[in-house]
């Protein structure tokens, strides 16, 4: 007999090929998804199945411009040959000790972490959010056993229109309702200034109890919002000045996606805590690590905190790998270039539909403005039929920022697709 479910999953797949103009076979996918895994997420309707370089292929072996880069974890290009031979590799020989044993890995790896950004100590751990908390426990316990501030008083600043991941920490200092509604009681000690707002995030550090202000250089799920030059600057002043720790998340605009190796690096300015992420593993598997010189992070003893796969061996050997490749085919220099490229070739569009394109390097951002509340996602439905991935973010906002590896003809290229793609908001 023949169930409901399958009448269901039929009609389902009869209903996507219809409106999205998907294949059969791309709506049998979306639909197995669909039944059994949460809706946590709303993707475009695309299967993805192999990737190379700025590529993506779907399924169908339909090839697409890679222009999320994975939320830029995948900065040095999708299965970069070097990367992936340190996974194999290194799977073959060991993958995971737990930090109950040392492995031959994780000293040769924070050794080269710790040099290459010229911080005493790292931390690993593995996903971005987890580096976001790891940082606060380090501020917290810095301000108990050395700024003075009594127990449990202890504040960390942030800055409105933060994303730093989906924890209850990380949504307890959210602006976004999207992010932490429902989900409540929230984190105490956690408070919230205006970004690139100065003044009033100096009113906020003299509150002696504050421990660290946690920032995005440019805030990256926001929209690519940039602050105004010298920003930076005046936090590293200010935090130095009221004794609070400068925590950088560079989980997205670090490891050259902006045309430095640290969007901080625009600016000259060195923050107290660094935290990386994403590209860390060129996005072969979660990598996360957060930097600090040795008076903050010597208060963290044996037992106090840690993670099962932290510093893993696999993880030590390809971040190592990931890093290396960053410098030797000069991926910062080659965003600032084609970052540069990019938007003048924007620009030139001319379009009435698109308000703002602004960027560094190669994380750039364009505003839709358009009566159809739905123009995003349906510009984004264009750009994927003409061979273009992007995803909007807070409605209006269209990311561009494609592997660092892009050549000349590949932007020309692209935006020759963007261009073609706007005529669906005429
Ligand atoms: C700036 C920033 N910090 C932290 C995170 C969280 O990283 P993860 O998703 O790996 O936990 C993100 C993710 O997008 C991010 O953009």
């Amino acid at each position: 007999m023949v169930s409901a479910s399958f009448f269901a999953a039929v009609s389902y797949i009869i209903y996507s090929m219809n409106t999205h103009n998907l294949s059969a076979k791309t709506a049998a996918f979306l639909e197995t998804e669909s039944t059994y895994g949460a809706h946590n997420y709303h993707p475009l309707p695309v299967v993805l199945e192999r990737g190379k370089g700025v590529f993506l292929y779907d399924v169908d072996g339909k090839r697409y411009y890679d222009f999320l880069s994975g939320y830029s974890a995948v900065n040095q290009g999708h299965c970069h040959p070097k990367i992936i031979a340190s996974l194999v590799e290194q799977a073959q020989k060991l993958t995971l000790t737990s930090r109950a044993f040392h492995n031959n890995l994780l000293g040769e790896y924070s050794k080269f972490i710790t040099q290459y950004f010229g911080y005493d100590k790292v931390l690993p751990m593995n996903t971005g959010v987890e580096g976001g908390e790891t940082a606060i426990k380090l501020a917290r316990r810095w301000a108990y056993t050395k700024k003075g501030v009594a127990e449990n008083q202890a504040k960390i600043v942030f800055a409105e229109g933060n994303f730093w991941g989906r924890t209850m920490a990380a949504i307890s200092s959210s602006t976004d309702p999207s992010s932490y509604k429902g989900f409540g009681p929230f984190m105490p000690g956690f408070a919230l200034v205006p970004y690139n707002d100065i003044a009033a995030l100096e009113e906020a550090l003299k509150d002696s109890n504050v421990a660290a202000f946690m920032v995005e250089p440019i805030q990256g799920e926001a929209g690519v919002v940039l602050p105004d030059d010298g920003y930076l600057q005046s936090v590293r002043a200010l935090c130095t000045k009221y004794n609070v720790l400068f925590i950088a998340d560079e989980i997205q605009t670090g490891l050259a996606r902006t045309g430095t190796m640290l969007a901080c690096d625009h600016e000259g300015v060195r923050p107290d805590i660094l935290i990386l992420g994403k590209a860390l593993s060129g996005g072969v598997l979660p990598v996360s690590a957060v930097l600090a010189d040795d008076f903050i992070m010597m208060n963290i003893h044996p037992g106090e905190h840690g993670s099962t796969y932290g510093g893993n061996p696999l993880a030590c050997a390809v971040a190592i790998t990931a890093l290396s490749v960053l410098k030797e085919e000069k991926m910062a220099e080659n965003a600032t270039v084609m970052g540069e490229l990019l938007r003048a070739e924007l620009a030139k569009l001319n379009s009435p539909f698109i308000t703002t394109i602004r960027g560094r390097g190669l994380l750039n951002a364009i505003v839709i403005k358009h009566a159809n509340p739905e123009a995003s996602w349906d510009f984004c439905l264009e750009l994927k039929e003409n061979g273009l991935l992007a995803k909007p973010t807070h409605g209006d906002k269209i990311r561009f920022a494609p592997p660092l590896i892009i050549t000349k003809e590949q932007i020309l290229e692209s935006v020759d697709i963007i261009h073609r793609s706007l005529k669906i908001l005429a």
